[in-house]
């Protein structure tokens, strides 16, 4: 019987992840379909309580649905539920509804694809931002050894709730400490939306950061933002955006179609190529 799994969201015309799925389901000959299906905020909770009724083996969940899908599932996995947000469901023998939440996982991903080896030596890692991909960034980098999160955003507020919920090993930093900060660490990840396209650059320097550092920036259009650009220049390890995107995508092709995807150039390419239609 031919799977059917979709990206739910409000909006989700925008969406890259059919190009994504539909990539692999063509490549490995799956008998699947991966479509858009527009959820509004207000049919939410019923409609994840139960996809199976909407003829759907598991989906993805854009915002502004990320949270109710949460509170919907019957069973969410340790990054859904320090993130109180899931993106990817899928259900269980018995119709259990089971959710996760793979950005961090698509984060982590990318980093091992670009830079093997890079959690052997990041100690320190400091994340700029403090919204929904910080989250996801932070409960990773910490998932996976990180001894030191710093966490660096305009309203600090939102960086010290933020650190609240990780514990010791994230702690929240004034942006004017950013110079200083600099100097002593090993990875700098940027989850604001500086840099993206139609939106100011990021203005900071990294003159502070040690010749070892990596300089990972989540935004992917475009792929080269100013900083990605200003760390290539300085001889530091620079990685894009674009393969957090890809690699979040992997746990939950895997889960519904039975096969591990890879992130290949290829399918790099069928994404910018696609990103560049939209644009
Ligand atoms: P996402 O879910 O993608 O993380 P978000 O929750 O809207 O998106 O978070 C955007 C982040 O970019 C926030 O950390 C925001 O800082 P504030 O919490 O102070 O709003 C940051 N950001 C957006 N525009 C910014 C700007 N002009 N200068 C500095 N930070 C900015």
């Amino acid at each position: 019987m031919t799977r059917r799994v979709a990206i739910t969201g409000c909006p989700v015309a925008h969406s890259r992840s059919p190009v994504i799925h539909r990539h692999w389901l063509a490549l490995h000959g799956i008998d699947g379909t991966y479509d858009r299906v527009e959820v509004k905020p207000e049919d939410a909770p019923a409609f994840y309580r139960d996809i199976a009724a909407h003829g759907l083996s598991g989906c993805n969940v854009t915002v502004p649905n990320k949270e109710a899908a949460a509170a919907a599932c019957d069973e969410l996995d340790d990054a859904a539920r320090v993130m109180g947000a899931v993106n990817t469901i899928s259900l269980d023998a018995d119709g259990r509804v089971l959710g996760s939440n793979t950005d961090g996982l698509g984060f982590l991903g990318n980093l091992d694809q670009e830079v093997p080896g890079w959690d052997g030596e990041v100690r320190h890692a400091v994340v700029l931002g403090a919204g929904g991909a910080a989250r996801a960034v932070i409960w990773a980098l910490l998932s996976r050894g990180v001894k030191k999160v710093s966490v660096v955003n305009r309203t600090k507020s939102k960086a010290e709730d933020l650190c609240a919920r990780f514990g010791a090993d994230s702690i929240a930093c004034d942006w004017d400490d950013l110079g200083e900060i600099l100097g002593e660490t090993d990875l700098l990840v940027n989850t604001t939306s500086l840099g993206m396209a139609g939106q100011p650059a990021l203005d900071l320097s990294l003159s502070r950061l040690p010749e070892t550092a990596i300089v990972n920036d989540i935004v992917y259009v475009p792929l080269e933002t100013p900083l990605l650009a200003d760390a290539r220049a300085r001889g530091l390890r620079a990685v894009d955006g674009l393969g957090m995107l890809l690699h979040q995508a992997v746990p939950g092709f895997e889960r519904w179609f039975g096969v591990r995807p890879r992130v290949t150039d290829e399918l790099r390419a069928a994404l910018l190529a696609d990103l560049g239609a939209a644009s």
